[in-house]
């Protein structure tokens, strides 16, 4: 069952980077090039957005409008990727991975952008069903800095 409506998404914010951090630790991801993403923030080739239930941070993601290793995953025109969506323990199966994917999407369609992009582990079967469900379909398998992924699209 979804309860998207208890969270409130708004912009993350320079002062946010811990939170960040904190977030992507949990999920085991990298930290080092957060500082650089609220750069890319300031400069308006990303944005972040944190979801919180009152004032506990639930979750994250992001837009990306380029990509520096792969055009087809952003070009800064018509494809835009979501990026580094991750929900933390307490509010897993809750919908918040859906609603966040789903808010990324209307921001980007704002943009002009007509094909968003994804890409994840090919062992990463909760993710991969989410994106399935909404519509997303692979295009390619490709390398990234930290190995293999699957590469989703999907028009908007
Ligand atoms: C993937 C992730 C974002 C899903 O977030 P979530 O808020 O739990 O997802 P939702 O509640 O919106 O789930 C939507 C659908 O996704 C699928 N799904 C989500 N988690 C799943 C799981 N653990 N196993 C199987 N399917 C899952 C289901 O189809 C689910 O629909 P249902 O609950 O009606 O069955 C979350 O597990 C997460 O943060 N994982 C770690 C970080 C990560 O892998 N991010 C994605 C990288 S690209």
């Amino acid at each position: 069952m979804s309860h998207a409506t208890e969270f409130v998404v708004r912009p993350a914010r320079v002062a946010d980077r811990e939170i960040v951090c904190a977030i992507r630790a949990h999920v085991g991801w990298d930290q080092e090039l957060v500082e650089s993403w609220f750069h890319d923030v300031a400069r308006g080739s990303r944005f972040m957005w944190l979801a919180q239930v009152g004032a506990e941070v639930a979750g994250m993601v992001a837009l990306d409008l380029v990509d520096r290793h792969d055009p087809d995953v952003a070009d800064g025109h018509s494809r835009a990727a979501v990026t580094s969506l991750a929900v933390l323990p307490p509010f897993l199966r809750r919908g918040l991975g859906r609603f966040l994917t789903q808010h990324v999407e209307k921001e980007a369609r704002s943009r002009g952008v007509t094909w968003i992009t994804l890409f994840t582990d090919p062992a990463n079967s909760a993710a991969i069903r989410l994106y399935e469900s909404l519509g997303y379909v692979e295009y390619k398998k490709h390398q990234r800095p930290w190995g293999m992924a699957v590469h989703m699209h999907k028009r908007l």
